[in-house]
């Protein structure tokens, strides 16, 4: 489907960027942009900016950027219409609708429908027909409320082997398609069958909110399968970096700055039904790097509730290492015995899990007290080896002055010294230091104190940017940031074959184009415009690299009555005739020592070098009396 140019553009300035990312990372303001940690790739200290100013977003650190479009194809991986389609969707705008616009969808959307499809199906089935009475009874005997189950899109999978496949025959989805989204399975004869038969349905979402599997509870004593079997993986649901119910919660998770996670569906449900709406559950798979990694995008701390069995508290404390590997703070929440979230909450209330939250205990005190049921403490040998386990732990947060707040808490508890603690601590560093960095922090490094002649690594063709001048970098960035005053002192002064970088000529030539045939023109639009399509990381980074530099740009703000864009256009344009008439000077000067070794007559050339010379002082003349200030 091709979207008309005028409704992506409505599309784009009904939606906000900031809100869009938000969703997915968690920004702090900083100057006139917003920072976060990258959800490109895995950093501990944010290099991803966005700018609400230029609805753009870049990140230092992988050197990913776009506009809100390309932001959700690439966290959702859809397509270029799906995105402004999504975001249609939420503005309130209505698309036109086309034939074609089944055949572009993407593999992806054919899964999201597929799912779709099987979870109205799933949900009706719970709630419409006899054959569900049975688990909607089994939903409300666990407390369920029928607000609930509508929230949760709760189902009931019949128990027929086809019920799915002859429902979404109906909606024109084959069995085929239902098998690539992990709903049917194939026999060994070919024949098709439904996944789930006779379950109890609990629809798993992705981050966003789309249906992405499902998970079927057991019901009948004559289902002999697992208690729960899951969607297996598809392109649109890997299980490790999803965490359940996080849709619904972000929200919460996001105001109330911490999460609780928690293992099962059914405890989140419970928690969520009671109130305490900050949830997050793993589905009893351990807990991964990606999905502390997503936490972390929006609150800075966990509280593990675990049961009491000596699996949970297994379980619990590798998920508290991880966490803190992370970066983000933790504590642990226990559960009486015999208890789990769900059943805890139903049977105390809101209020009591309230308080067994807020008397979670640190790290610490939780590992302190597993090492105890170990036995260590007794002895005086038991007691260091089991600091030094607390301290291999502590080493694990990558913050000093959290590390040191930690260091002066176990003294106190211990009645060890500080500097003891201290010592132990700098040898289990030391240790781990010897790891190579990861790559982007060696990357980061790199970029950081860009004063060697080393270059950097050069993974990505967006380093093409590093081969155009700092006039033509100046001038490009001009042209991107500004307004028709300055584009149009741009395009006056400079003619695309004084720029000597083939890359930033060819740049410069396609936006003098643009802005002839349709005037001054929205910068974040040109991210998915074909005829940019090979510059749109050559934009993004001309973009961010004024992020950098403008506090000084700030600074200089305040000193100007002359528009600030203004000045560094005459200074750029200044810069770049200088340095052509620089460039002649010099191979004058080089056909003079050559026209002499010869015993030439170079007269003419030294003739030639004056009025070059000459002409620099007049660019300088020319350019200061139009920018009114002194040289
Ligand atoms: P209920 O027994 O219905 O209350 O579920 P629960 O969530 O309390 O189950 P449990 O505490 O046994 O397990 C916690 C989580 O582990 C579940 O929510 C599932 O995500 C997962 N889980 C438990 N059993 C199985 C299983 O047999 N297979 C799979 N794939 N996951 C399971
Ligand atoms: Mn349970």
């Amino acid at each position: 489907m091709k979207i008309p140019e005028e409704k992506i553009e409505e599309v784009r300035s009904a939606s906000d960027i900031i809100d869009v990312v938000s969703a997915y990372v968690r920004l702090k303001r900083r100057g006139k942009s917003y920072v976060g940690l990258c959800p490109f790739h895995q950093e501990k200290t944010p290099s991803f900016h966005v700018t609400p100013d230029k609805q753009m977003f870049y990140c230092f650190g992988c050197q990913e950027g776009g506009n809100i479009f390309t932001f959700l194809m690439k966290t959702e991986k859809v397509s270029f219409v799906e995105a402004v389609k999504t975001l249609a969707n939420r503005a309130g705008i209505e698309l036109p609708v086309t034939e074609s616009n089944r055949t572009e969808s993407t593999q992806h959307e054919q899964l999201f429908r597929a799912n779709m499809i099987a979870a109205r199906f799933y949900h009706n089935s719970l709630t419409q027909t006899s054959e569900g009475e049975y688990a909607l009874e089994y939903f409300r005997k666990r407390g369920f409320t029928d607000e609930t189950i509508k929230q949760f899109g709760l189902g009931y999978a019949p128990r027929g082997w086809q019920a799915l496949i002859n429902h979404a025959a109906e909606h024109g989805l084959d069995a085929e398609q239902l098998e690539k989204a992990g709903l049917a399975g194939k026999r060994d004869d070919g024949s098709m069958y439904d996944r789930f038969r006779g379950r109890a349905i609990f629809p798993i979402l992705s981050t966003t909110g789309r249906v992405v599997a499902f998970a079927g509870r057991q019901l009948y004593d004559d289902d002999t399968l697992a208690k729960y079997i899951n969607t297996p993986e598809t392109p649109i649901y890997q299980k490790g970096k999803l965490l359940y119910g996080l849709s619904m919660t972000r929200d919460d998770i996001r105001k109330l700055e911490y999460a609780i996670l928690v293992e099962g569906y059914t405890d989140l449900i419970s928690m969520y039904q009671s109130g305490i709406k900050n949830v997050v559950a793993t589905s009893g798979t351990a807990l991964t790097e990606e999905q502390i990694r997503l936490l972390g995008r929006y609150a800075p701390a966990v509280v593990i509730v675990y049961d009491a069995d000596s699996a949970g508290s297994a379980a619990a404390l590798r998920g508290v290492e991880l966490i803190l590997e992370k970066g983000l703070d933790v504590k642990i929440a226990q559960l009486p015995e015999g208890e789990d979230p769900d059943s805890f909450v139903r049977n105390q209330g809101k209020e009591a899990f309230l308080d067994l939250i807020d008397d979670s205990t640190s790290f610490i005190n939780f590992k302190a007290s597993e090492l105890q049921k170990q036995g260590l403490f007794t002895t005086p040998e038991g007691q260091t080896q089991a600091v030094r386990a607390i301290i291999e732990t502590l080493a694990k947060i990558p913050d000093e002055l959290k590390r040191n707040f930690y260091i002066k808490a176990i003294a106190e508890r211990y009645d060890v010294y500080e500097s003891t603690l201290h010592r132990e601590l700098d040898s289990v560093l030391r240790k781990q230091h010897r790891r190579p960095r990861s790559f982007n922090e060696q990357r980061r490094t790199v970029a950081a104190d860009d004063t060697s002649s080393e270059p950097a690594p050069n993974d990505k063709p967006a380093n093409q940017i590093e081969s155009f001048s700092s006039a033509e970098r100046d001038i490009l960035k001009l042209l991107l940031e500004s307004d028709r005053e300055v584009m149009e002192f741009i395009f006056s002064q400079v003619t695309p074959d004084e720029l000597g970088n083939t890359a930033a000529r060819s740049l410069f030539e396609k936006l003098f184009g643009l802005y002839r045939s349709s005037g001054v023109f929205d910068t974040s639009s040109l991210i998915n415009n074909d005829d940019f399509s090979e510059f749109s990381s050559v934009i993004v980074q001309l973009l961010a690299e004024r992020y950098e530099v403008s506090e000084r740009w700030e600074e200089l703000r305040g000193f100007e009555e002359f528009p600030i864009n203004m000045q560094l256009a005459i200074d750029a344009v200044r810069t770049l005739k200088k340095w052509i008439i620089k460039q002649r000077i010099e191979s004058v000067r080089k056909n003079m020592r050559e026209t002499e070794k010869q015993g030439g007559d170079s007269i003419p050339l030294a003739r030639d070098m004056q009025i070059l010379q000459q002409e620099l002082k007049l660019i300088d003349q020319h350019y200061a009396s139009l920018s009114k200030k002194p040289m």
